[in-house]
């Protein structure tokens, strides 16, 4: 079996996985990292939304192989130890998830949105492609602009 070696919030890890294996089952069913969210399994729902070497990708559809010697960034990575990241915060403030499922994939999607475009126009925000089964756009919007005006 081939070893792939990448960074995992901050952390090496080592897996040994067939090099097609999605990155998604290898951190949710490998590594225990649950908050990329399977939705669609296929690239569309970006339930899965997380970030490789800062940018938003989604691992449902990455191979692990490709992400041999990257870093790699969950929901779980982007808290500084107590101290939510202001993204993360905003989303508290507005109140913005109801069932949650997408929520972790909405916020990688946020704070990548916001490192490109710090002052997003409504229309920056409505570009983002993750599906809400729950409606929930409205608020997320209100916690985009909270979180760039923080
Ligand atoms: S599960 Fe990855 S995009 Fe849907
Ligand atoms: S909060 Fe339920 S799918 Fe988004």
């Amino acid at each position: 079996m081939p070893s792939y070696d990448f960074v995992i919030n901050g952390e090496p890890v080592t897996v040994d996985v067939p090099g097609h294996t999605p990155l998604l089952w290898v951190l949710r069913d490998t590594l225990g990292i649950t908050g990329p969210k399977y939705g669609c399994g296929v690239g569309v729902c970006r339930a899965c939304t997380s970030h490789i070497d800062g940018a938003a990708f989604q691992p449902c559809t990455t191979p692990v192989a490709d992400c041999a010697g990257r870093g790699v960034t969950t929901i779980e990575g982007l808290a500084d130890g107590d101290t939510l990241h202001p993204v993360q915060q905003a989303w508290i403030d507005e109140d913005v998830a109801q069932c949650g499922f997408c929520q972790p994939g909405q916020i990688m999607a946020a704070v990548a949105l916001l490192a490109d475009h710090p002052s997003p126009t409504d229309a920056d925000i409505d570009a983002l492609e993750n599906v809400c089964r729950c409606g929930t756009y409205v608020r997320i919007r209100r916690a985009i602009h909270r979180a760039a005006g923080a």
